[in-house]
């Protein structure tokens, strides 16, 4: 059983009269697991999250924790916790007290529940403030507070719902570092719910990303923005350019003509398309090398060049993001980085020539 899966859904449908929140959702979460729920306002996280918890029950579809069909079980018979991004700490009562509350419910000795208290706190870094009350908090120690109180039930899965999305930006950061750190430390399955999607890729073992009640995508960080399969989850995750047009001629090298003149060889990102139907290739923009206009790509592997003219200059510091026209009406944006030792600098007008490995473009279905 424990070698299983932590969670499993099995085609979770949840509908709310009219609303489907979720259509046949299927996942598959390892122990021990930082799994991210990533997608738009409204694409069914929360209600995934409430789901797994026990809050709601789905109108059809199973859902398995730690090798156990849940049915109908309530939520205090799941070993689940969650941490929601309203916490609400209860304000009369003392940090530990707000920490020990559960353990008291459930009858746990006082001096277990001391020490487990204790211990919860230590590993939110909040070892000396146990006499505080929550107003005497940051928004971040309240936060860890929160934490410390579902950790002390020693659950199997802690489910996290946009947990740090009180905080401001610089906290956020901080506080992603230490609930990663906090998460290694434990061994505890964490699943863990953003519509962040920096957030999601520097924290997550593994992403699922997620568009009006769907999963269109699940893997690794790397997978997902490197590999998206569809043009909603390349949109969502990062910059990427869309060249449309239609395909030219199919394989396994496929290619796209996106002007009459203009044919791109690319790799497709899902299933072939037919010879004729349209289709979009998408390239990220820190693929592309912006060159002279007679200067050959590296000669390591194939690359396609295509001309164009620079349209736009940003400087971004650390970057500079490059508009350039390659054909009337199409443009694409390019991203270099200004290293010391000096990339050569384009200004409006220049012509240039742009150049990718074949391998990075990719064609989306339309
Ligand atoms: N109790 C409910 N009754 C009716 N509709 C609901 C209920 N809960 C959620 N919904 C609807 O289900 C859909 C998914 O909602 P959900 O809260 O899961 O989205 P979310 O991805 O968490 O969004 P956000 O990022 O804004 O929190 C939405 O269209 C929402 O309006
Ligand atoms: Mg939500």
């Amino acid at each position: 059983m424990s070698d299983g899966l932590a969670v499993e859904l099995r085609q979770v449908v949840k509908r709310f009269g009219e609303v489907t929140a979720v259509e046949s959702v299927s996942l598959q979460i390892q122990h021990g697991e930082f799994f991210s729920l990533l997608g738009p306002s409204g694409c069914g996280k929360t209600t995934t999250l409430r789901l797994i918890a026990g809050f709601e029950m789905p109108t059809s579809g199973d859902i398995i924790i730690n090798g156990e069909m849940q049915g109908h079980l309530p939520p205090y018979q799941r070993p689940v916790n969650t941490v929601f991004q309203h916490y609400a700490l209860f304000p009369h009562m003392t940090v530990a007290q707000n920490v020990a509350f559960g353990l008291e419910m459930k009858k746990v000795s006082k001096d277990e529940i001391t020490r487990r208290v204790g211990e919860a706190l230590e590993l939110v870094h909040l070892g000396k403030m146990g006499s505080r009350r929550p107003k005497q908090l940051s928004g971040g120690q309240q936060q860890r507070v929160a934490l410390a109180r579902a950790l002390v039930n020693r659950p199997k899965v802690l489910l996290l719902d946009e947990p740090l999305g009180a905080l401001d930006l610089k906290l956020r950061k901080a506080m992603q570092g230490e609930l990663k750190a906090l998460q290694e430390q434990v061994g505890i399955t964490f699943i863990y719910v953003t519509h962040d999607q920096e957030e999601a890729l520097t924290m997550s073992d593994r992403i699922a990303v997620m568009s009006a009640g769907h999963v269109f995508q699940v893997g690794f960080p790397e997978d997902i923005y490197e590999n998206p399969n569809t043009r909603f989850v390349a949109d969502f995750i990062g910059e990427t350019n869309f060249l449309h047009g239609t395909v030219h001629r199919r394989g396994p090298l496929a290619e796209i003509a996106i002007a009459e003149n203009v044919i791109l060889p690319a790799r497709w990102a899902s299933d072939e398309l037919p010879a004729g139907s349209s289709a979009t290739l998408s390239i990220r923009p820190e693929k592309i090398l912006i060159a002279s206009g007679d200067e050959k790509p590296p000669s390591d592997g194939e690359f396609v060049s295509v001309p164009g003219q620079v349209a736009e200059v940003v400087y971004l510091g650390t970057d500079t993001r490059y508009v350039v026209r390659i054909v009337d009406g199409v443009q694409t944006v390019v991203r270099v980085q200004n290293l010391e030792m000096g990339n050569k600098r384009f200004k409006v007008g220049d012509a240039v020539m742009l150049h990718w490995r074949v391998e990075h473009g990719r064609i989306l279905k339309e």
